[in-house]
Parts: C-alpha cells; structure tokens; sequence
C-alpha cells in the first residue's frame, strides 16, 4: 500500500501538483497544461523535493512536447532543447531534475528520425515511467531503511523527505513509513526547518495524516534533544550526493550530522541513486541555491527582521561523508567508503 498523498498526477494531459505552498491549512491542486506552468511550479516550491521535481520536470517535457505536436521534427527539436534548458534553469541544487531531463532527452535523441506524434507518445510514457518507478524505488528504500528503527526508538529528520517531496511514499519518511506498516513503537522528531518551514508544515502534515506518533521541534532544539537521549537515529533525504558520499540536503542538515557525531548517534541518508551525482568527486563541486531574503525576513507576508539587515539564505548545506553512517538506496544500505561503494551500487541497479 502506498502512502496516502500523492504529490502528483498525470490526468490525460494535465499534470495535477498538490499546491504544496498551501499545506497544511488548504489542500489545493495546481493544474499544469503547459511547460511554463510546469516551470513557474517547481521555481516557485509549488511542488519541492529532489525526485518529485524531477518527475515534474519529466512530465513539463510531455507537456511542451504535446505543445509542439503540429510543428515539423525540425521545429519539433529545437523546441525540445529550449524546453528542456527551461525546465533546467529552475532550481539548481538536486540533481534528479537534471537526471529527469536527461532521460527524457535521450527518449527525443533515440527517436528523432521518427515522425512527431511517435515522440510525443514515447515522451509521455517516459514521464509515466519515471513516476511509477519513483513510488517503487521509495518502497524499496523503505523495506531496506526499517529495520534501522527499533522499538522505543526517536527518530530525528528535517525537512520533507515524504511522500510530497517524491511522487508517493517518501525516502527518509518512507523508512518512517515502513517501520510503522512493520508495527514498530517509535517517535519522530521533525524538525521545523527554517525558513520555509517544510517540517512544521510538510512533513508533520504527512505524519498526523498516518497516525504516527511525531512530536514538532524547532531546529534549533535538536541538540538539547539529543542530550537528553530522546534521539536514538536520524535519517535525512537528499537533494544530491557527490562520488565520495558528500550529501547535499536541506539547510541545517549539516548541523544536525555534527550534533549526532558528538552524541554518536547513527545519522543515515536516504535517497535514490538517481540523487547520486558520481560526476563530482566531492560536495564542494555542488551547487547551492541561494534563495529569497525575504525567505528569511518575513513569516507569511509580515515582515519580522528590520528593513536594511543583510541575509543569507542558502537552501542546502552539505553534509562531509564521514559524518553520515550509511546512505539508504533502493538497492541497499550503502557504507563507508562512499566512492567505491557509490559506483557500485549503480552495477547492483
Ligand atoms: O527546497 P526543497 O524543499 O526542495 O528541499 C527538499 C529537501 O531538501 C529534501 O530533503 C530532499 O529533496 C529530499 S526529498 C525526498
């Protein structure tokens, strides 16, 4: 059984996103029936989270492809290509938008002496793949990740690594999810995540929607939690995971890998090999979106910092490989040493 959100929908042309800015206090749909509209979601967090941007993105090229049906294979190519670097330029950080296009492009390479209509097909049934296969690949993380949660447990996370941030099921909180469908007796923890609050709205949604037992923290409160022994694991998702295991991932992961160092408590990935980039041979090489500063200046439109402050608002950080005890993909649990293991698993897939 899948979980019981669905971040996305392909309804016979139309891509159906849950309007993720609206949760958790109005579950709205967005109705995408163009690339552009598909665009303006993802770049505006309408749909967020590495594999549900990257199927969104596979489905934008469906899309713009159904737009450009009537034009000639010559139109019909350049089209595509001006398509797919839109949707590229959209957020730069996870790496499953790229690896959707990429896939989607080969699709349009692979057929390109075919007629039109032949490729648009062919597009849409690659979107439809990468969803369905994106709900498979979470179970599997999910089988692979639960027995890393014992009864009693408090399991940490940040961000929202569900069901809404893949298209169904989640990664970190698909471990979550198949611990509980395992009847295991934990808590989570998850923390708020500041400043566009994915926890407090995202992901504490998806938890009281399942009847999991979750207590809400703000982020700044993990450590004092981990003192006090309430943290026994901490699983985290990925936005992109360099060849020797360096984990981008929502801002503030970083802080919670060195807290659980120092408390030895285990801290674990969980993420599809779809998220690993091994084109970088290490975290430094990946870009980190730097967002609004009014993320970080105002809550819900009022303004809570004073005018003429400077900010920084990075979106990500990176985690150091040696402070992450194990990356759970749906081939397994990946261990030390990352950048031979990494490119392994990729063999096992
Ligand atoms: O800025 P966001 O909300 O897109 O960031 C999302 C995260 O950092 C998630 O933890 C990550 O994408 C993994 S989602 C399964």
């Amino acid at each position: 059984m899948a979980g019981k959100v669905r971040s996305l929908v392909w309804d016979d042309g139309c891509l159906k996103l849950i309007d993720q800015r609206r949760l958790p206090t109005s579950l709205e749909v967005v109705e995408c029936r163009t690339y552009q509209e598909v665009a303006d979601a993802i770049r505006t967090m309408k749909v967020r989270g590495a594999p549900a941007i990257g199927a969104t993105a596979a489905f934008g090229m469906a899309l713009g492809a159904m737009e450009h049906s009537h034009a000639t294979p010559k139109e019909f190519l350049a089209a595509m290509k001006t398509i797919s670097r839109e949707l590229a330029s959209t957020r730069p950080t996870a790496i499953n938008l790229f690896w959707a296009l990429k896939r989607m492009e080969k699709v349009v390479d692979s057929k390109q002496t075919e007629p039109v209509a032949g490729i648009v097909d062919a597009l849409i049934l690659e979107a439809e793949a990468i969803a369905t296969e994106d709900v498979e690949t979470c179970r599997q993380i999910g089988a692979a990740g639960a027995p890393l949660i014992a009864d009693g447990d408090g399991v940490l996370t940040i961000c929202n690594a569900g069901a809404l941030a893949t298209v169904d099921y989640g990664t970190a909180l698909g471990v979550v999810r198949a611990a509980n469908e395992a009847s295991r007796d934990f808590h989570v923890y998850a923390a708020e995540t500041r400043p566009f609050l994915q926890g407090a709205r995202l992901t504490a949604w998806e938890l009281v929607q399942e009847g999991i037992p979750a207590t809400l923290i703000t982020d700044n409160m993990a450590g004092w939690l981990m003192q006090q022994g309430r943290v026994q694991v901490v699983i985290v998702g990925a936005d992109r995971i360099a060849k020797n295991g360096d984990t981008a991932n929502k801002i503030g992961t970083y802080t919670f890998a060195i807290l659980a160092h120092h408390h030895r408590v285990p801290f674990y990935v969980a993420a599809p090999l779809s998220t690993v980039d091994l084109s970088l041979e290490s975290g430094e090489q990946i870009p980190i979106e730097e967002r609004s500063p009014q993320e970080v200046t105002h809550l819900f439109g009022q303004r809570i910092a004073p005018e003429g402050i400077g900010v920084y608002n990075p979106a990500f950080d990176v985690t150091p490989a040696e402070l992450i005890s194990g990356i759970i993909t749906e081939v397994g649990i990946i261990c030390p040493p990352y950048v031979a293991n990494l490119p392994q698993a990729f063999q096992m897939s």
